[in-house]
């Protein structure tokens, strides 16, 4: 008898929207963008009334574009990174008996996601909790892997991911979202890399996705001997505003 996997798109928690609201707080960039197309909009149809079309053309394209923009940012917070994970942790084809970290865990969603694949094993979430996503902190993930049924498989820590408080060859798969872009320096991205590779066991899986400096981490991870070093982009579902702005993923192996 064949056994699917879970439904792992089924989310029952709150995973916040993804951002940088360490200066201008969620609620304000909404009321801002939200001004900037009411008053796009005003402009269109006070062009549309006085007759002039190029006017009319161009305020209605940068409001379309703008609604477009945000439109494909929150499907892709809020729905695509759940679709385009759940595929890709799926078809790792854990055993179930794993050890998973998660890099900059957040409010859980690859974490739980993971964690329900792992009837036997651990998922292990480590963040600082800043102000990447609305709403973070480690109650909010806590309450989310209670929801989602898998509190009892999941450990969460707070710490920094260029310095992991784990041993050497503890995980059989390192997963990350989003994470290492808001470490400001290139030296410190690298000491996390770096610390991923440490913390993975012989044998073990990696999978990095993220907006910018993918191919640093894949050179980084051919530096350090792994093996199967990939990177391809993850498609339309994480495009965040538009393609100019895609989710790049970088898996690779750790030698046996
Ligand atoms: C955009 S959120 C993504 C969260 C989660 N991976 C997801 O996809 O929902 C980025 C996360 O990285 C965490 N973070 C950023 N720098 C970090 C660091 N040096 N060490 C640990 N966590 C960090 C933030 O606190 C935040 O939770």
């Amino acid at each position: 008898m064949t056994i699917n996997p879970p439904d792992l798109c089924r989310r029952r928690g709150d995973y916040g929207i993804d951002g940088d609201f360490r200066v201008i707080p969620a609620r304000w960039q909404a009321m801002i963008a939200a001004a900037i197309v009411a008053a796009l909009i005003a402009l269109t149809v006070r062009n549309i009334a006085a007759g002039a079309v190029v006017g009319a053309v161009v305020t209605g394209s940068l409001t379309l574009g703008l609604v477009l923009f945000q439109g494909s940012y929150l499907y892709t917070t809020r729905v695509g990174k759940f679709e385009v994970w759940s595929r890709l942790l799926t078809d790792l084809r854990l055993r179930g008996d794993e050890q998973v970290l998660d890099l900059g865990c957040g409010r859980g969603a690859l974490l739980l996601m993971a964690a329900e694949l792992l009837p036997r094993g651990r998922a292990v979430g480590i963040d600082l909790w800043l102000a990447d996503q609305t709403g973070n902190s480690p109650e909010a993930a806590r309450r989310n892997a209670e929801r989602e049924g898998v509190a009892e498989r999941v450990e969460l820590e707070t710490g920094d991911i260029t310095q992991l408080p784990f041993a050497d060859n503890t995980f059989d798969l390192i997963v990350s979202n989003l994470v290492l872009h808001n470490i400001p320096s290139p030296a410190d991205r690298r000491a996390a890399i770096d610390e991923a590779v440490r913390v993975l066991r012989p044998g073990g899986r990696l999978a990095i996705a993220d907006l910018m400096a993918t191919n640093g981490y894949r050179a980084r991870l051919h530096e350090l001997g792994l093996t199967d070093v990939r990177r391809r982009n993850l498609g339309w579902r994480m495009w965040w505003g538009c393609p100019l702005f895609p989710t790049r993923l970088v898996t690779a192996t750790k030698k046996i």
